[in-house]
């Protein structure tokens, strides 16, 4: 079964079941500054599994494009990725696991035609929060899996969640495809890593909070949110035991062989191949995004994992720029399902090869610098470490030359210097995401109503043509992109400034209704109509003031947010204008 197949079948078989597609959200999160990237289907559901309604109903389910930074390093082996897209479905309040397990168990045997003797599930086992999850283990035997192929595990392996440091999670139960490999011993059972037991799919009950004080309250709503590899499931359906052998990614590790004229089923290869085709596919989506290689946030992720690609390039022997020719392989490979990657095509080869670029400049500076430390015939790893930490050369590149040139080099030393520093920028990121997922603080929700404020106070200042090219939120300001053509007058500032603050005065309410995209045009609602948005869509009106199509969330009344204060106003590309703004 090929994995464009698997995406269809598993769609088909919930919208048979009810359900509605939501399309892949974009990778980078909407309005939530306390995370990059999306790394799971149920991440842009968060205010929903938390109650708010979903303008589609109760019954979801998508193929979601995920990200997730924590596996840069992982990847490499034969199932770590860090671009990779879940099929997933949710009940949100409304089925529940006795619906769930006889549906996973069905699409499992009936529609993958997995036999069901080679499937065996995990459950919770139970702690101090939450009681053991004897019911799924039933509801498991009733569908058809014996007691010795269910499992009991502990919050480490039979728990999920929450994405960020609070927010929705609970026990799940996930299930396994036996290779039929020899077990690695005597406790060797699902969830070992040792390869024989592979994860397919994981059904999480999500019916807990975990809050800031790591206390998990039972939530109101009870949901259902299930999630299932693309690359992994379709390796299984294929007999692989390597993602990278699927139709995924086989034509690109194919282009990297050609490349470097080398063969991927040479043991020493298959590394480095892996990394490149896993760390140029993910640049390709994030290029999609619109997002440049700098060294802050989204941006830094991606310049780590170009220049990581062309490191590991590097060993393979490509001396030449190659990033263009690997995303080439990329946009053929995964441009049917996802057409953002081929219209972006012209700037994701622009930025991919002015990216390597750059990166050869460091290592050139690098080599230098390398040169001139080598002369006393040591290298010390602290001094590797500020050929890291100041020219961005790569240690591994440091130990190649060392080699070469018969040198000496401290690598304990270097790994002591790094851990330092990544103990700092450690502490610098936990605060950066303190806020956790779900805790869409406050500030941000207020900032989200004030930039709607925003928008119509400039359509009703400058004029209807402005329109909002863009925006971004910090829990201490917001950026509000528009299409206007000239520098705004202190006048006109002063202008959109009271009027904003009028209407916060005013204590409008803000509403919304579920309606169609068409009927939202009709009533002269504004929307990125540019933008894929979903059949049925949230119509927010701000008194009588604003009509905006949006996600949410918002306050429930204006005068919640304070005093507004446009900062700054400056030109942010041609024919458009920015504006720096602060609540108080
Ligand atoms: N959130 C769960 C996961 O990522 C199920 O969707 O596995």
């Amino acid at each position: 079964m090929t994995a464009k197949e698997l995406r269809e079948k598993f769609i088909n078989f919930f919208t048979e079941r009810e359900h509605k597609v939501i399309p892949s959200s974009s990778l980078i999160p909407e309005n939530d500054p306390t995370t990059l990237f999306i790394s799971a289907g149920m991440h842009p559901l968060v205010p929903y599994l938390l109650g708010e309604p979903h303008p589609q109903g109760r019954r979801l389910c998508s193929v979601q494009k995920c990200l997730r930074t924590g596996d840069i390093e992982a990847v490499g082996d034969t199932y770590h990725h860090t671009f990779f897209e879940m099929l997933g479905n949710w009940s949100l309040g409304d089925y529940w696991k006795e619906t769930m397990i006889p549906l996973s168990f069905e699409f499992l045997t009936k529609v993958l035609k997995i036999p069901s003797e080679k499937i065996s599930v995990t459950c919770f086992a139970g702690d101090k929060d939450a009681p053991k999850d004897e019911e799924t283990a039933k509801l498991w035997e009733k569908a058809g899996i014996p007691r010795e192929r269910i499992f009991f595990l502990g919050k480490e392996d039979n728990w999920w969640g929450p994405a960020g440091k609070t927010g929705p999670c609970g026990p799940d139960t996930e299930m396994f495809y036996d290779t039929g490999k020899p077990d690695c011993g005597p406790d060797c059972q699902p969830g070992c890593s040792c390869g024989k037991y592979l994860e397919i799919w994981n059904d999480v009950f999500m019916q807990y909070y975990k809050t800031p004080e790591e206390d998990f309250k039972t939530l109101e709503q009870k949901n259902i949110d299930t999630g299932m590899g693309v690359e992994r499931t379709t390796a299984v359906l294929n007999g692989l035991d390597d993602d990278y052998k699927t139709e995924l990614f086989l034509p690109i590790i194919k282009e990297i062989e050609k490349i470097s004229e080398k063969s991927y089923e040479k043991e020493e290869n298959k590394k480095p191949m892996r990394i490149i085709a896993d760390h140029l596919k993910a640049s390709v989506f994030i290029l999609a995004e619109g997002i440049t290689p700098s060294n802050t946030e989204q941006g830094y992720v991606l310049r780590r994992l170009i220049r990581r690609a062309v490191r590991f390039g590097r060993m393979l022997e490509i001396h030449g720029s190659f990033s263009g020719l690997v995303a080439e392989s990329v946009i053929r490979t995964m441009g049917d399902t996802y057409p953002e990657i081929v219209s972006q095509s012209e700037r994701i080869y622009r930025e991919l090869g002015l990216e390597e670029e750059r990166f050869l400049k460091t290592i050139q500076r690098g080599t230098k610098e390398f040169e001139k430390l080598s002369q006393k015939g040591k290298i010390t790893g602290k001094e590797a470490f500020f050929l890291y930490e100041t020219y961005g050369f790569p240690f591994e590149l440091t130990v190649e030359m060392a080699k070469e040139k018969e040198i000496e080099i401290n690598e304990e030393e270097f790994i002591k210097a790094q851990e330092e520093h990544q103990r700092k920028s450690r502490i610098g990121a936990e605060k950066k995401f303190a806020g956790g997922l779900a805790d869409q603080s406050e500030q941000v929700t207020k900032y989200h109503t004030a930039t709607h404020l925003l928008h119509a106070a400039l359509r009703k200042v400058l004029g209807e043509t402005v329109r909002q090219a863009g925006s971004n939120i910090t829990a201490e300001r917001m950026r509000f992109d528009f299409t206007y053509p000239s520098k705004m007058t202190d006048e006109q500032i002063n202008k959109v400034e009271d009027l904003v603050n009028q209407k916060i005065k005013e204590n409008l309410p803000v509403e919304f209704k579920v309606v169609s995209l068409e009927e939202a045009k009709k009533e002269g609602a504004m929307a990125l109509f540019e933008q894929k948005y979903q059949e049925r869509v949230k119509l927010y009106k701000i008194g009588d003031f604003s009509k905006e199509v949006c996600g949410g969330p918002h306050v429930s009344f204006t005068g919640e947010l304070g005093k507004f204060k446009i900062i700054k106003e400056e030109a942010s590309g041609a024919g458009k204008r920015r504006i720096y703004a602060t609540l108080s």
